[in-house]
């Protein structure tokens, strides 16, 4: 029997109440199967072990995050700790220290979810983001000079190399070509006047590797304006970092809401291990409540399966959510229900179990 072993960093905020019943889900897809089996090893890493140690994580994490298959995320950040230092010295340090280049973000409308525009249908909105993860304007490169001076000056430098520019695009088109969809680049090289010019060139030169796949090439304002107007129009996108995060919480309101919305991070050679996580922040205004959707965890459990390998269950489990949805009963309330965060994940464990023995 194979057994997959997670480092689960449930983190702060509703980290833990989501993270629990993502897990409970992916016992539920083992116990189902005698062919795999998961070994949790649980890192209290995130703000509270900030306060007690006065570091997000211990000093050899990255090294005993290593021997691991996949890193299950809840979420980083709560009040107290500066954004940029919990940011900094837990997720992103993972994302890089990790290579996890390729952040892949489903933006699909499941039946029975919420389609939040008029004059759009249900289908349209079925893309597939593909950001740009190890790079682009989170290279963390700058400088702040004369502090406190009226002189003070501020630079937040981008970093676009060729080998990381190209291997997200290369990425994309290799997804674009095995999934038969048409591929949308989002820059912006009317003001930014090297990076994006840059990602532009190297997006027009790879694309000569795959004249089957259909491409579109948008700037970053009307691109956020046609999710709105005509998603139809986006299938797999690629784009940089800042970009990519910026547009897939549009997306996630697209596609019911963030508490929907999920996420892998991957490191496509597999010399390191990659990290599955909702989207979503730690959201301290409902923390501790019982009251966070657990389906964008559940959902990037999901993804975790395909990963793996076990595609169908990856597949159960999103027929699933998406079965829980279309019964409208057991719904968070930022859904319009009044289930608990465990409830949900409860309903969604019975429904796998229902599917997989059909
Ligand atoms: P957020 O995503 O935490 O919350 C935004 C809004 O969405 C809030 O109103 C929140 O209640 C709601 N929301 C989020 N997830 C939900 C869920 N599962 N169910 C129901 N409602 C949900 O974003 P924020 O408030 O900007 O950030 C809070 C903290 O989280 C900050 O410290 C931020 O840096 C951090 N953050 C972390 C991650 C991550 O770890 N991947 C992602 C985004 C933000
Ligand atoms: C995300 C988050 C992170 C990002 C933050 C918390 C650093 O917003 O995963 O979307 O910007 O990548
Ligand atoms: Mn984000």
């Amino acid at each position: 029997m194979k057994t997959f072993k997670i480092a689960v960093i449930a983190g702060d905020g509703i980290g833990p109440e989501v993270i629990d019943e993502g897990i409970k889900v992916l016992n539920k897809t083992a116990e189902l199967d005698s062919g795999f089996r998961f070994d949790f090893t649980y890192f209290p890493w995130g703000c509270e072990f900030y306060a007690k140690h006065g570091k997000m994580m211990d000093d050899n994490g990255i090294e005993q995050l290593k021997e691991f298959d996949a890193i299950y995320l809840g979420a980083v950040g709560f009040p107290g700790v500066p954004d940029h230092v919990s940011l900094w010295e837990l997720l992103l340090k993972i994302r890089k220290s990790f290579d996890q280049y390729v952040n892949i973000r489903p933006i699909k409308l499941l039946k029975g979810a919420h389609l939040p525009l008029v004059d759009v249908n249900r289908e349209d909105i079925n893309m597939l983001f593909i950001r740009e993860n190890s790079e682009g304007e989170y290279a963390g490169a700058g400088d702040w000079l004369f502090k406190g001076q009226e002189n003070e000056v501020v630079l937040q430098n981008s970093v676009f190399s060729r080998k990381g520019t190209e291997r997200i695009i290369r990425y994309a088109f290799e997804t674009a070509k095995r999934e038969g969809r048409s591929l949308t680049s989002i820059s912006k090289a009317n003001a930014l006047n090297y990076s994006m010019v840059f990602w532009d060139q190297v997006f027009e030169e790879v694309s000569r590797d795959y004249p089957e796949v259909e491409t579109a090439s948008y700037l970053v304002d009307a691109a956020a304006m046609l999710m709105i107007k005509d998603p139809k129009r986006f299938e797999v996108v690629v784009t940089s970092n800042l970009f990519g995060d910026i547009l897939t919480d549009l997306g996630a309101a697209l596609a019911g809401g963030i508490g929907l919305a999920a996420g892998a991070n991957i490191n496509p050679e597999r010399h390191y291990p990659s990290m599955f996580e909702p989207i979503h922040g730690s959201a301290p205004d409902i923390a501790g409540q019982g009251l966070a959707n657990p389906l964008a965890s559940i959902w990037s459990a999901s993804q975790m399966l395909d990963f793996f390998g076990c595609e169908d269950y990856g597949k159960t489990v999103l027929n699933a959510i998406e079965q829980l949805l279309l019964e409208q009963q057991v719904l968070t309330p930022d859904m319009g229900g009044t289930a608990s965060t465990a409830e949900v994940g409860d309903r969604v464990v019975e429904i796998v179990a229902s599917l997989a023995k059909k």
